[in-house]
Formats: structure tokens, C-alpha cells, sequence
């Protein structure tokens, strides 16, 4: 069957090249500001013109490390702090950096803390510019001698910020690009992982009325038939007859034949829990995301192999909606009879959580296999979903165990 849509690995993604234009730009007002000798009247002693430069280089190697992974879910204080170093470095050694800074914002932290940053920076800026105008610092404004002088300054600076509005906005839209396509890949895993859940369901189905069928139909009229015959054999007038016993010894093959062939398609594999969650969970690509299924576990039963399986993608879809969180954490284990599924995460957690159509449908799709869901949560502390079935690994174990007998014996 065709995949249901094939994302290319490798798109032309825009924040690569925007990533690309950053650093070309930094590098060229690097050589912009530093590149020509000192002027004569220029009174920068060299040691200070070292550290300039020494912290323009640290400036592009924090923009190269800040923009590797770009559009992060969650508030990292790494990216923060190296947002803040070049933010820092713009300030002191020349504003045009600040451009740079607008345009990685909201490449490095998420929505609403990305607008925050530019409107401090913003304000910062033009504090900045009339402390330095003040101190008589030589900036440049522009060329409107018949404006007073706050005007002027004013002039320039809505210029500025219209430019870094411009970068900002650019950095937007490649994060937002980036947001949409993770997005999509991941609803593509989703839903090829439910397509793969649903075609092993329907096989089984299946496979286990065909079963049904030839048990029911052809199972119960061969019993007849060797019944009948048994009964001819002794009604004939000659007892011993070869055509007679011949028939009766054939109905046996049959019978035989018949219960083995049920016993073949009922013991058939029926649903890939585990192939179906790696699917799942290698769409998502916002946070790492860690599952412990161990190979001992063999859980066959389409019924709940499905309940399982919506179970971790509610779990999983909640972490990626509600936590924040880095890394996700879903694993599956047995508590002497008792199956126990759980979907950690490390992200911010919640006091109380009010059970939504998400949480309610686990709870009611695990109350149906004789399950329970606990949640562990606080601010601050993460979020972890426990499901327990009890008794469900004696009825994996006995399940896997079945087919031998059901070979024997199912006609
Ligand atoms: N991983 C998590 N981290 C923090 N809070 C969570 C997490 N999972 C759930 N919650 C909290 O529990 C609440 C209920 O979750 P639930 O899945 O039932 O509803 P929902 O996700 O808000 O909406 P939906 O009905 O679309 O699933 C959420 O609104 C949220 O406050
Ligand atoms: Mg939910």
C-alpha cells in the first residue's frame, strides 16, 4: 500500500538559507567594521581593538550554535543566554549586529517569548541611542536640519526598528515554516501508524472469522459425516468392507486436516504494537522521545494492542500540546500479572489536571480491558501517565501459548 504522503527528508528549508545569509552578513560587517587600518585621529588603543574583535568572533559562533536547531517547543536557557551574549556585543561594539539578533529571536526561543525579547530590545535601543546621543557620542542620524533634533532622533530610530522589524519578522516566518512542517510530519506518522494499526486489526478480524467459518461449517458437517459413517459401518451387511473404512479413515484426515488449518489461522501474528508506536513516535521531532517495549513482551490482541496504542498517542500528543517538555519518555513493563504502560515527560506539569475528551477517553477505553489511570503531575514536575491492566500479561503469556492447542483441538 502507497504511504499516505511522502514528506521529502531534505526540503529546501528556508531557515536554512536564511541561517546561510546570517552568517555571510555577519561576517561582512565584521570585515566592514574591522577591516580597514585605524584612522590617524582614532584614539582605540590595539588591546581594545583585540577584545572588539575577539568578541565580534564569539558574537558569530554564538549565531552559528543558536541557529543549529531552530524553533525549539520549550524555553531554553542555553539559547537565551547566547541570544543575550550577542545581544550584549551589539550594544557595545556596533548596533548594525542587532539585525542579526532580531532575525535569530524567534529562530531560538518560542512564540510569545520571542515577541517579548524584540520589544525589550527595541526599547533598549532607543534608551541606549539618547543615553549616547546625550553622552555626545558620534551617531549617525539623519540629514533633517530643518527638524529639531529629538525629532531627528526619532526619525532614525523608526527607521532602525522598521529594520529590525523586518528581520524579525523574516526569522518568523522560517520558524513558523519550521513549526508547520514538523507538525506535518508528524501527523503523517500518525497517521501512518494508525493505517498500519487499522489493516493488521482488519486481517485479524479476518483471519479469525475464516476461522470461525471453517470451524462452524465445514468442522461441524465432517463431524456428521464420520458419525454417519460410523453408523453405516455397522449397519453394513459386510462389516469388514475396504470402501467403507477406506471413506471413514479419509473423514478423519479431513477432521484433522480441518482443525489444523483453524489452528494455523487463528495463531497467525496478529498486531505489531511495537512497529506501529516506533511509527508513531518517529514523527515527532520537538523533543526526544525514548521507548522501552521489551522484545518479552508479545502483546498479540488486536483489541488491546489498540487500546494501548491510542493510549501512548494521546499521552504523547498531550506532552507535545501542554508540557514544554525535552524529552518524553514511554514505556511498557509487567508488574508481576499486571501490564503497566507509562508516558513520562520532564516538562512544566500542572497543580490539577481537569480531565479534557483526551484523558476521559483513556480512562474510558482502559475501564473497558479492566484498567485503571493514575497521573502523577505538579508544577514544575512533569507529567506522568500510568495505565495498569491487571492480569493482562497472564493473558498475553496464555494467548501466545494457545495456538499449539488450538491446533489440536479447535474443530
Ligand atoms: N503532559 C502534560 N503536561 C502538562 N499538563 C498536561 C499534560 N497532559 C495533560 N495535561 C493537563 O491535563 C488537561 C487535560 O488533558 P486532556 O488530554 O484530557 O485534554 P486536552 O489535551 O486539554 O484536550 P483534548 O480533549 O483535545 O485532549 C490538559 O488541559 C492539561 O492542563
Ligand atoms: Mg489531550
Amino acid at each position: 500500500m502507497p504511504p499516505i504522503l511522502r514528506l521529502s527528508p531534505h526540503p529546501p528549508a528556508t531557515e536554512t538559507l536564511l541561517r546561510s545569509c546570517m552568517l555571510v552578513l555577519w561576517f561582512m560587517m565584521g570585515v566592514a567594521i574591522y577591516g580597514a587600518p585605524p584612522s590617524p585621529t582614532e584614539t582605540v588603543m590595539p588591546l581594545e581593538r583585540t577584545a572588539a574583535i575577539a568578541l565580534y568572533l564569539g558574537f558569530g559562533v554564538a549565531l552559528w550554535f543558536n541557529t543549529r536547531h531552530i524553533a525549539p517547543h520549550a524555553l531554553e536557557r542555553a539559547s537565551m543566554a547566547l541570544l543575550a551574549f550577542q545581544a550584549a556585543c551589539g550594544f557595545t561594539l556596533h548596533t548594525d549586529l542587532l539585525y542579526l539578533v532580531a532575525a535569530q529571536i524567534p529562530l531560538a526561543l518560542p512564540g510569545r517569548a520571542a515577541l517579548t525579547w524584540i520589544v525589550c530590545q527595541t526599547a533598549l535601543l532607543f534608551v541606549w541611542i539618547l543615553l549616547l546621543d546625550s553622552l555626545g557620542a558620534p551617531l549617525q542620524f539623519m540629514q533633517l536640519p530643518q527638524l529639531p533634533h529629538l525629532a531627528v532622533i526619532l526619525m532614525t530610530d523608526l527607521g532602525v526598528f522598521a529594520g529590525h522589524g523586518f528581520a524579525f519578522f523574516m526569522g518568523y516566518l522560517a520558524a513558523s515554516e519550521a513549526r508547520g512542517r514538523r507538525a506535518a510530519e508528524r501527523i503523517n506518522a500518525e497517521l501512518e501508524a494508525t493505517r498500519e494499526m487499522l489493516a493488521q486489526n482488519t486481517r485479524a478480524a479476518e483471519r479469525n472469522y475464516i476461522a470461525r467459518e471453517l470451524h462452524a461449517t465445514l468442522g461441524h458437517h465432517l463431524v456428521a459425516l464420520k458419525v454417519n459413517l460410523e453408523l453405516a459401518q455397522h449397519l453394513a451387511q459386510a462389516p469388514n468392507s475396504t470402501a467403507l473404512s477406506d471413506s471413514f479413515d479419509l473423514v478423519c484426515r479431513l477432521l484433522a486436516d480441518v482443525r489444523a488449518v483453524v489452528g494455523q489461522v487463528r495463531s497467525a501474528p496478529n498486531v505489531d504494537l511495537r512497529g506501529a508506536l516506533h511509527t508513531l513516535l518517529a514523527g515527532i521531532s520537538e523533543c526526544t522521545v525514548h521507548l522501552d517495549f521489551p522484545e518479552a513482551l508479545d502483546i498479540r490482541d488486536p483489541g488491546l494492542c489498540h487500546i494501548l496504542f491510542r493510549c501512548v498517542q494521546e499521552g504523547v500528543t498531550n506532552t507535545l500540546k501542554h508540557s514544554g517538555a525535552r524529552g518524553v519518555w514511554v514505556s511498557f513493563g509487567a508488574q508481576q500479572e499486571d501490564l503497566v504502560v507509562t508516558v513520562r515527560d520532564d516538562g512544566r506539569g500542572c497543580d490539577t489536571p481537569d480531565d479534557g475528551n483526551g484523558l476521559t477517553g483513556m480512562r474510558e477505553r482502559l475501564a473497558m480491558a479492566g484498567g485503571s489511570l493514575e497521573i502523577a503531575t505538579g508544577a514544575g514536575r512533569g507529567f506522568t501517565l500510568t495505565a495498569r491492566l491487571p492480569g493482562a500479561i497472564r493473558r498475553v503469556d496464555s494467548a501466545r501459548m494457545r495456538p499449539e492447542a488450538d491446533a489440536g483441538g479447535a474443530a
